[in-house]
């Protein structure tokens, strides 16, 4: 069905302008004044945005979903994370394919995309994950690239045993990714120094979630950071650190930087909003705020927001990881390091990021656009089909009413976990309407679309 939306403000990363958008086979065909809706055909639905900004869909660019991780399962499935993604502004998500040391990386793909093709209601991709690097792997990450249209990676220095790649396999790995011409995106915190803390604290009888954080200090992502950056000099790679937490990482990332590495920062919603003082709170509930790397103290908040302003920080994704309070994080009461590592909010982050970023000053309205669409599309070789509002991209946009006001709650969370990090906050700005691809699929807080009508969006590597 045509779809016009009439009488928005339209603001993108770079524009700031009022006109009429009229959609046509899922893709923007006009962009002009006064489009008169007589003159449409009959079937066209007509969406009032007066008063109301229209953006991009939304891109985030790191979620996990299907996560099988510290003894356990995260908790969404593609259903109830797409539906959470959507209401929330949402309409891409990449996420991260994530396979045991012993599986095989093709399998994985296939695991993952046969879960999220007949559910996800959102347009999505993946960062493969490389936990192995023998001859049997690297084949099949050449067809995952070539095939499927997977163009980054995602490794981890982190989980130590679990996850995490070692240094000869990370050479050979950002080598091959040059050539290949796929970005590396990479969890920055040193396997070898977290397991040692670990096993120091808990040792000292320090075993609460209050003591996640002293486990693995800003030091040793810091550390993790200029780790990785070394190797990308040393190979020419491109690579994206994820989840950046605090000054040090920064410091050593904009290092690296300056010394020529291709290296782009993501912040993430949790760390931009929550600090280290949450996993304090009385009777374990700490264990909610447990996520690696950890809450930080409140003063590296500054430097990601200051990062953002200054284009040093690129993305604002979520991490989102869903795990229960009730049953998993649970899993964790004697012991922090059993904790479940995650803290959800697909549903949230845009919300958050209007209410803590654009209102309070601190990033302007196109770089909340940038940060939370464009920059995500344009470094994972989606843009200008996602990321844009201009004619030929694909119709995902939200009407966004700037001034609704409403509470964040486990109540109106469309994922399935079962608490809500950010428990009764006040946020100013909802998503009135989400489309996808021409199609609302959300409206005032409620999915109203279709579930499995999310596409893999094949992309081409682009980091060479
Ligand atoms: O705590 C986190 N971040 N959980 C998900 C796995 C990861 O490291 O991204
Ligand atoms: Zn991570
Ligand atoms: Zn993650």
């Amino acid at each position: 069905m045509p779809l016009l939306i009439k009488n928005g403000r339209i603001i993108t990363a770079t524009d700031d302008y009022c006109a009429d958008i009229y959609c046509q086979d899922e893709t923007i065909t006009r962009i002009e004044s006064g489009i008169d809706a007589s003159t449409l055909p009959s079937d066209t639905e007509v969406i009032d945005a007066s008063g109301k900004y229209v953006f991009p869909g939304f891109i985030d660019p790191h979620v996990h979903i299907h996560l099988p991780f510290m003894g356990s399962n995260a908790i969404d499935d593609h259903e109830s994370a797409s539906k959470a993604a959507l209401v929330g502004g949402t309409t891409t998500l990449i996420e991260m394919i994530c396979p045991g040391p012993d599986d095989e990386p093709l399998a994985a793909f296939n695991e993952w995309n046969g879960l999220a093709a007949p559910l996800s209601a959102v347009d999505y991709t993946f960062h493969m994950a490389v936990v192995r690097f023998d001859e049997l792997a690297q084949d099949q990450l050449k067809t995952i690239v070539a095939d499927h249209g997977i163009a980054s990676f995602k490794i981890f220095l982190a989980y130590k045993g679990a996850l995490n790649l070692d240094d000869s396999d990370l050479f050979d790995l950002l080598t091959m990714a040059k050539g290949l011409g796929v970005i590396t995106t990479a969890h920055c915190e040193n396997a070898d120094v977290i397991d040692a803390m670990q096993r120091k604290l808990i040792g000292e009888g320090k075993t609460g979630p209050e003591w996640h954080e002293p486990s693995r200090p800003v030091s040793v992502e810091a550390e993790g950071v200029h780790h990785l950056a070394t190797f990308a000099e040393l190979t020419g790679a491109h690579i994206y650190v994820v989840h950046t937490s605090c000054t040090q990482a920064v410091e050593a990332a904009v290092g690296a930087q300056l010394r020529g590495v291709n290296l782009w920062i993501e912040a993430v919603a949790p760390h931009l909003t929550l600090d280290e003082t949450y996993t304090h709170k009385p009777d374990f509930e700490g264990a909610k705020y447990v996520m690696s790397p950890p809450l930080r103290e409140r003063s590296n908040q500054e430097t990601l927001w200051n990062g953002l302003k200054s284009g040093i920080v690129s993305t604002i994704g979520t991490d989102h990881a869903p795990f229960n309070f009730g049953d998993q994080k649970s899993m964790g009461k004697d012991a922090f390091t059993q904790i479940p590592n995650g803290i959800p909010s697909v549903q949230e982050r845009v919300d958050l990021i209007h209410t803590f970023g654009v209102l309070a000053g601190k990033i302007d309205l196109n770089t909340f656009v940038s940060v939370c669409s464009t920059q995500a599309a344009q470094i994972f070789g989606l843009y200008p089909k996602k990321g844009s509002i201009s004619v030929g991209a694909d119709a995902d946009m939200v009407v966004y009413d700037p001034n609704a006001k409403h509470t964040l709650s486990v109540d109106t969370s469309l994922s399935k976990v079962d608490y809500n990090a950010f428990e009764g906050w006040e946020m100013t700005g909802r998503s009135s309407v989400v489309t996808v691809r021409g199609q609302v699929q959300a409206r005032d807080g409620e999915f109203v679309g279709t579930v499995g009508r999310g596409q893999l969006l094949k992309r081409k590597p682009t980091h060479f």
